[in-house]
């Protein structure tokens, strides 16, 4: 991702950043995350984006995702 740089460069930059771990952070722990096994290609835009094989110019990364069991439920069954 790209925050461009120089005098004009994003204010909104490390706001933005962690912004984005704190929503990474719920996200991984609740679910886990697995690769679905499609050949991943990262292309070069804007911003660096993966698509599915080199052919596809949508951006896509699919993933197995699993919900995980709350911690509160594993903390009183053992
Ligand atoms: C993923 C989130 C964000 C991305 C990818 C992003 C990206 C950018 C980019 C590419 C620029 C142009 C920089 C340039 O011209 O060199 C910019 C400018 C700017 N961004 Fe962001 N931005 C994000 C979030 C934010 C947030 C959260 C704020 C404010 C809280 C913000 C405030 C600004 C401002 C005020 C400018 C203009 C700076 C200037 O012209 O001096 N941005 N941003």
């Amino acid at each position: 991702m790209t925050f461009w740089g120089g005098g004009r460069a994003c204010i909104g930059f490390k706001f933005s950043q962690l912004e984005m771990k704190v929503v990474l952070a719920e996200l991984l722990a609740a679910f886990s995350f697995e690769e679905a096994g499609k050949p991943i290609a990262w292309n070069i835009g804007e911003a660096i984006y993966p698509t599915i094989g080199q052919c596809s110019t949508r951006p896509e990364f699919p993933m197995k995702v699993t919900a995980l069991k709350p911690a509160s439920f594993t903390e009183t069954t053992g």
